[in-house]
Order: C-alpha cells, then sequence, then structure tokens
C-alpha cells in the first residue's frame, strides 16, 4: 500500500467526448497545448508533477529568502553533499539550466559527448555548444521485450572504440543517464557505471552522470543486480555518485519538486567557470534561480526519494498499472521501470505507418476515449521528414511515454488508463494515423502541428 495518506486534494477535470474532440482540433492533435483543465489523467510527464509531503511544506515554511548565503542554501548544500559526495555544487532552476551552464563551461567546439542515450534537451544543449552527442546504448535495449535488467546500460565496446579512436573528434565527456528516460526509463548497472568510470579514468574524459532518476536507478540496482540486495538505495545512489567526475540534476524528478536542479562537481576550476555563469543567467552561486523555500523543500525531496518504502510503493504501482496493460493485450517496453511505462503502439497500430505516426495516433485515442495525456516517442520526436512531407528520417520504435507523476495517482485512476488501452486494443483499427501540417526545425515534438489522416485520404 501506499505509505502515506493524502492531506490535500484537487479535483479532477471531467469533460464530454465532444469536449474533447474540439479540443483536441484547436490544438492541433499537439497534447502539449492542451489546457490542463482539459486532461482528466495527466502522464505527459513526471518532472514537476509530484506530490509534495507535509514535511517539504514545512521546510519550505523554513525558507530563508535572503539574497547570498540564506540559511536555506546552507541546509540545502549539506544535503546536496552528502549524497553526491562533490566537494562544488551550484543550485540552478531545473535540470537544462544546469546542463547549459555544465556544457558551456566544459564542452569546445568539434567534440563530442557520448552517453547511453542523452535527453533531448541533453542533446540540445550539447549540440548549442557546437559539439556532437553520440548515443551508444548497449545491444539489449534493442529488443524491447526481453526481461534483460540493465537496458539503461550504455555499449562497452562501442565506447571504448569511440575513446580509442578520439583523434578527430576528441571525446570532451561521457555523460550517463540514469535512469534512461529516453531508452525506455530503463537502469544503468552499478558494474556498467563502474567500468565506465574506469574507461574514462584510462583515457582522461570526464564522466558525468545526468542523475534525474537516481534514487529510481538505485532502487533498480538493489532489486535486479548480484551484489547489491542488502544495500539500500541510499547507498546504492551515493557510490553512483561518487563513481562520477559530477552530475547534472533535475530535482523536479527525484528531488520531488515542482522546481530546482543542481550541478555537483569535483573539479574546483571548472565549478568556478559555471559559477561565474551561473551568477551572470541564473542567480548568485547560493541561490541559482531558485527561492529559499524551493531550496529547503528540495532538501527534505531528496532525503525522502531513497526511503525504501516510498521507492517500493513506486515500483509496485508501476507493476501494477504494466500488469494490467498486458492484460489488456498491449505491449510495453520490458521490464517496467519505475517513472513511466513505454507502449509500444507501433505493435498495437501496425495498419499505421511510422510517418503516420501510431504514437501521435494513441495518444491522441487516448485523450479522446479517457481525456489521458500522455507523449509520443516515436516518428515525431525522433523522425524527419522533406518540405513535401516524405519520410527522410523515421524512428526505431513507435512508442507512447505513460509517465507517473510521484505520490499523485492512486490504482483506481490507473485502473481507467488501463481500462481505455483495453477499450482502444478491441479495435485497433478504428484509429487513424496523422499528418504534420507545420513544424519548427529544433524540437520540434512541442510546437507542431497536426491533422488527421482518414482512410481514403
Ligand atoms: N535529463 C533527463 C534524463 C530528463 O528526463 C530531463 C527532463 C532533463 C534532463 C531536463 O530536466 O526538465 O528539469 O530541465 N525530463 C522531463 C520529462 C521533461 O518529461 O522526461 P528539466
Amino acid at each position: 500500500m501506499e505509505p502515506y495518506r493524502i492531506k490535500v486534494v484537487e479535483p479532477l477535470a471531467f469533460t464530454t467526448r465532444e469536449e474533447r474532440e474540439a479540443a483536441l482540433k484547436r490544438v492541433a492533435y499537439n497534447p502539449f497545448e492542451l489546457r490542463a483543465d482539459e486532461v482528466t489523467i495527466d502522464l505527459l510527464s513526471d518532472s514537476g508533477t509530484g506530490a509534495i509531503s507535509a514535511d517539504q511544506l514545512a521546510a519550505g515554511m523554513q525558507g530563508d529568502e535572503s539574497y547570498a548565503g540564506s540559511r536555506s542554501f546552507y541546509r540545502w548544500h549539506e544535503v546536496v553533499s552528502e549524497l553526491t559526495g562533490y566537494p562544488h555544487i551550484l543550485p540552478a532552476h531545473q535540470g537544462r539550466a544546469a546542463e547549459r551552464i555544465l556544457f558551456s563551461s566544459l564542452l569546445r567546439p568539434g567534440t563530442s559527448v557520448l552517453s547511453n542515450t542523452h535527453f533531448d534537451t541533453t542533446r540540445a544543449n550539447v549540440e548549442l555548444t557546437g559539439c556532437t552527442a553520440y548515443d551508444l546504448p548497449c545491444a539489449e535495449a534493442k529488443d524491447l521485450d526481453s526481461d534483460f535488467p540493465f537496458k539503461g546500460n550504455i555499449d562497452l565496446i562501442a565506447l571504448e572504440q569511440a575513446l580509442e579512436n578520439a583523434d578527430q573528434t576528441p571525446v570532451a565527456a561521457v555523460l550517463m543517464t540514469i535512469t534512461n528516460n529516453g531508452g525506455g526509463g530503463q537502469p544503468v548497472s552499478m558494474d556498467n557505471l563502474h567500468r565506465t568510470a574506469e574507461l574514462c579514468r584510462r583515457h582522461n574524459v570526464p564522466m558525468i552522470l545526468d542523475a534525474a532518476r537516481f534514487a529510481e536507478n538505485a532502487w533498480l540496482v538493489t532489486q535486479r543486480e548480484p551484489g547489491y540486495a542488502h544495500r539500500t538505495p541510499r547507498q546504492v545512489a551515493e557510490e553512483a555518485f561518487r563513481l562520477a567526475d559530477g552530475c547534472v540534476m533535475s530535482a523536479k524528478k527525484d528531488g520531488i519538486v515542482h522546481i530546482g536542479g543542481f550541478i555537483g562537481l569535483k573539479d574546483a576550476e571548472l565549478a568556478e567557470r559555471c559559477g561565474g555563469l551561473l551568477i551572470a543567467t541564473e542567480g548568485f552561486t547560493t541561490y541559482g534561480g531558485l527561492s529559499g523555500r524551493d531550496l529547503d523543500m528540495m532538501a527534505r525531496g531528496l532525503l525522502e526519494v531513497t526511503e525504501p518504502a516510498y521507492l517500493a510503493e513506486r515500483a509496485d504501482i508501476a507493476g501494477y498499472l504494466a500488469a494490467r496493460i498486458r492484460e489488456a493485450g498491449v505491449d510495453i517496453v520490458e521490464p517496467a521501470g519505475l517513472h513511466a511505462l513505454y507502449v509500444n503502439a507501433g505493435r498495437l497500430l501496425p495498419h499505421i505507418p511510422p510517418h503516420q505516426y501510431p504514437g501521435t495516433a494513441l495518444v491522441c485515442e487516448l485523450y479522446l476515449r479517457g481525456g489521458i495525456r500522455s507523449a509520443e516517442l516515436g516518428s515525431l520526436y525522433l523522425g524527419e521528414e522533406d518540405e513535401h512531407g516524405n519520410p527522410v528520417k523515421t524512428a526505431p520504435y513507435e512508442l507512447v511515454r505513460l509517465a507517473l507523476p510521484r505520490r499523485v495517482y492512486t490504482r483506481s485512476h490507473y485502473d481507467h488508463v488501463a481500462a481505455t488501452l483495453a477499450d482502444i486494443a478491441k479495435n485497433p483499427e478504428s484509429v487513424h494515423g496523422y499528418r504534420v501540417t507545420s513544424q519548427s526545425p529544433i524540437l520540434r515534438h512541442f510546437s507542431i502541428k497536426l491533422e488527421p489522416v482518414k482512410s481514403g485520404d
């Protein structure tokens, strides 16, 4: 059961099918453009969408809003130092701000960053520095159905080759995303992290963690990795941070706060460069774009997030939804992780070709039938077309991410999600595809406009 009871509630927004049809048409079939009060169950993101605890709220009331050197900063700093072990810690307002500041200070044009998988903003921030971002996911990640426990791993052979052949494009950093959000929310093993750290040390390249879901990764390590069953998630997390040369963190995930992030570093000189940029673009080094209240709430969230009872229930409720979805005959990326389930829309809707976006078709159908908001992770997110709409690049898989906000929805909410998917699975041929009517050149999925492709079109 949930290791908490509910003290404050917020009403759900219920709409009619006609209202949802009108809303979806108005936003040109792009769920990012929907108003939240048009959505009943919002699984668009697990980022900044969690429920804070009474203790976090109380900590927030202690917030010290002094411009510099606030008590909140020092309380927060102690928590982050003890968790990560990094001597240099800088607050930032969210993960991508931390990325921008670290990458602008660390990367040079013409170099490359290697990763198990870059998250989309992370890739964008690497590329904005003139550096190239390469994803080297392990081979096991390609089989969506297998039970391989650590599909978030980096391909160590490919990594070693890239590090050894770095004459043309020097490798500026290796970035390990834990858990691997772009790769199905799959965890990275400690063995993989240790071996990656060793390769990085040998080639004198810094290893940076994208630690947004460090606690969920640590939990999955305690559950799946030989030798870690008797360790606490906190101990595993501490080990992971100490293996790396630094981290970027979006605390909107495993900080269980609505806003917040940080950079942690071992290198004093690099930290000083980041600090200068932080002051110029985010705020003084003791607040980094956050209020004292935010820092105190993050500090408390970072302690709560590694509690075994919290993580066990988070895994359990994700497993509950995964089981209901499988019962409905719908496939997800296996094994189920914690922060999201990734539905195999390509397999559910095989009659829709990639350039008519099966993932988007499922996203729209979940909204139309159940008022559920989700995100496409397929050819709309990763693909490209020419100016005539002909596909130039399609994604390897057509997925839909059902992100699970922390401590927000209960099993009956997830029963509704599974029932809606089951309803779609009864008659998948009735679902049609979409075509693009307008798009922007970078991160197109946020602002894209689409229209339905009806049979005979
Ligand atoms: N890294 C990872 C792995 C992420 O998943 C995200 C955000 C970021 C960095 C950027 O952090 O949002 O605080 O600036 N992921 C959200 C998501 C948006 O829905 O997966 P941010």
